[in-house]
């Protein structure tokens, strides 16, 4: 949460730094601010989108080729002028950028007053800029030496960057918790919460490490030191970002670019995995620890949100494919419960982004106790990757909008290929039906293609139901997870109350909901328990509910009872999720479009939530 992006080098600052925050923006979009270094620091901000910040330094001077720049995901102090960032310290003479979290603020915020420092904010962040400006007036040293002493003292997540009037070619970068990526370009040098706002400019990246300061000067080469200041050596990267996955593509929002984009993105994700031909699933980043996992005395999924609804689908599978016994576990409860965890669990930690606080966090606590950490990630180089023993991308290329889509297809995806992995290594599954389910899986890219032109009837389910105030989702088995995530969908970019349930719980307490105005959406597929299933619709009608059903095609019994039918391609039962998710991000879209929703940005959210 919070994006920052920095520039030093020959060209002028602006430019990049607001095309930067752009790209950044799904990472917070309440407030944003810009301090560009000439002579003196010239600082703005606003409450608002990046687009206000533009708006508002139209005749403003932003000359000058070194600067920092944010866009802000409130956690301390509420959206305004005076939390925006950056934030100078009392002299004006060093301005900060931060993301993350300063936990003990408070108490340092306490000392600073006494020590006859104003603050001009509510924010955890100022408490730094003072800090770092009294130490250097105090203990009279350096930049990078006072940034060094205050980062000792802090407790908590931050990436942050720093500008001195003093020192004018110069940018002291600095993370713990928080993403931080550094791009030397020819004699220029960008900082930014991720890569997009770099890749443009240039393919060669560092990231910064835990406790890692950068000291970014001028035409001269990157130096990093630790906080215990001891030097090191800086590793280059290079990126692998396509530039035209960052724009979109002729669609109205990244959302529905990256709905359409799930016939590529899942192909992309069993790319040298799945070879049909020769009867092999082989995830190559997970080779080396493939019989520990085999042998687990049991597998742990940490997740948070829509990773977690995938975590939940990846629970059926590897139950019934792979019989080890799976627990599927919110990485924010996980931290705290002090949980059981032995040196024969397996934890398996996914997130999209790669820097969910709490999913980082889950992963430490497991490792302390000796448990063995695979992670499945989306963003390359991110953190969770680099905090896991082993693990596999996701290769679904950059997913902009907020609410996750493509993301979740290809996690799935990569689940049931380390079950059938895992699967056909334990000899749990039969060589017929290891076969079966592989060749039905190398045809879901097309099926989800096909899939998707089930749009225009969505179009007309949502203008139908687009002013409704609750919706209610239900499924069973594997499609129980896919109720979760279509009631998710709803709820963060069309504000409609949604809640996902399993079918059969329904009469144990929400029933009571249901009346003739209460749309009800029931994955009904093809399943073991589809007969069950059409039971609880018939529960639901009894009480004048709506039925809007996702059904295979050719269905006729569900048909029959349900009030509005969505059909998807037949495929086997273990793989249905991938095709049922497809219509349920549709009318979550198409519903948030008709209400006039903000679709890649929802109000109160942000993608990469690097914050407890
Ligand atoms: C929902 C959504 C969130 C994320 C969650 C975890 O559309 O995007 O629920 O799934 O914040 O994020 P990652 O997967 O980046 O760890």
């Amino acid at each position: 949460m919070c994006g920052i992006v920095a520039y030093v080098g020959p060209n002028q600052a602006y430019p990049i730094l607001i095309k930067g925050l752009y790209r950044l923006e799904y990472r917070g979009y309440d407030s944003a601010g810009i301090a560009i270094l000439d002579k003196d620091i010239k600082l703005y901000k606003t409450k608002g989108k990046v687009a206000d910040l533009d708006n508002f330094v139209k005749d403003k001077d932003v000359t000058g080729t070194i600067g920092i720049a944010h866009t802000r995901w409130a956690t301390h102090g509420e959206p305004n002028n005076a939390n925006a960032h950056p934030h100078f310290s009392n002299s004006k003479k060093l301005a900060i950028i931060h993301n993350g979290i300063i936990e003990n603020y408070s108490t340092l915020r306490e000392e600073l007053i006494t020590r006859g420092y104003i603050f001009c904010s509510n924010t955890d962040t100022e408490v730094l800029v003072h800090l770092i400006e009294d130490i250097q007036i105090h203990e009279n040293v350096n930049l990078m030496e006072a940034v060094q002493l205050a980062l000792n003292q802090v407790i908590g997540a931050y990436a942050i960057v720093i500008i001195s009037k003093d020192d004018p070619d110069l940018l002291i970068a600095a993370r713990k918790g928080s993403p931080l990526v550094i791009g030397i370009g020819e004699n220029e040098t960008f900082v930014a919460s991720d890569a997009t706002p770099i890749v443009e400019y240039t393919r060669n990246v560092v990231y910064l490490d835990d406790e890692e300061i950068a000291i970014i000067r001028r035409n001269q080469e990157l130096k990093i030191k630790t906080i215990k200041n001891i030097d090191k050596t800086p590793y280059i990267h290079k990126l692998e970002i396509n530039l035209s996955a960052l724009e979109k593509g002729g669609f109205d929002h990244f959302m529905l670019k990256e709905i359409y984009e799930q016939p590529r993105s899942i192909g992309d994700c069993m790319r040298g995995r799945l070879n049909v031909e020769k009867g092999i699933v082989s995830l190559g980043g997970i080779l080396d620890y493939i019989e520990k996992i085999k042998n687990a005395n049991r597998i742990i999924i940490i997740a948070c949100g829509t990773s977690w609804h995938a975590g939940l689908v990846g629970e059926y599978l590897f139950e019934e494919l792979a019989r080890i016994p799976v627990e599927v576990e919110y990485a924010s409860e996980f931290r705290y419960r002090n949980p059981v965890i032995y040196e024969d669990d397996v934890v398996i930690a996914i997130s999209q982004s790669g820097e969910t606080a709490d999913t980082l966090a889950a992963i430490e606590l497991a490792k302390s106790k000796g448990a063995t950490i695979i992670g499945i990630c989306n963003v390359v180089g991110s953190s969770i990757p680099r905090a896991t023993h082993a693990g596999t991308y996701t290769h679904a290329g950059p997913e902009i909008g907020v609410a996750s889509t493509k993301a979740f297809t290809a996690q799935v995806t990569i689940l049931t290929l380390m079950a059938l992995m895992l699967a056909d290594k334990k000899g749990s599954i039969s060589k017929s039906r290891f076969h079966q389910i592989i060749n039905e899986l190398e045809k879901i890219p097309s099926k989800v293609e096909e899939t998707l032109k089930v749009n225009d009837e969505i179009i007309r389910i949502a203008k139908i139901f687009k002013d409704s105030r609750n919706f209610l989702y239900l499924g069973r088995g594997l499609n129980f997870p896919v109720a979760l995530e279509g009631a998710l969908k709803l709820k963060e970019i069309s504000y409609i109350h949604a809640e996902g349930y399993p079918a059969a719980e329904m009469k144990h307490g929400p029933i009571a909901l249901i009346d003739e105005k209460m749309p009800v959406v029931v994955i009904a597929t093809n399943q073991g328990v589809y007969e069950k299933i059409i039971s609880n619709i018939e529960e639901v009608k009894a009480r004048k509910g709506i039925i809007i059903a996702i059904v295979t095609e050719g269905d006729k019994s569900v048909r029959n009872i349900a009030d509005y039918v969505i059909e998807v391609p037949d495929t086997d039962e273990l793989l249905a999720p991938l095709l049922a998710t497809i219509p349920l991000q549709l009318l979550s879209y198409h519903i948030a479009v008709m209400r006039g929703c903000s679709i890649d940005q929802p109000r109160n959210l942000a993608k990469s939530v690097t914050v407890e």
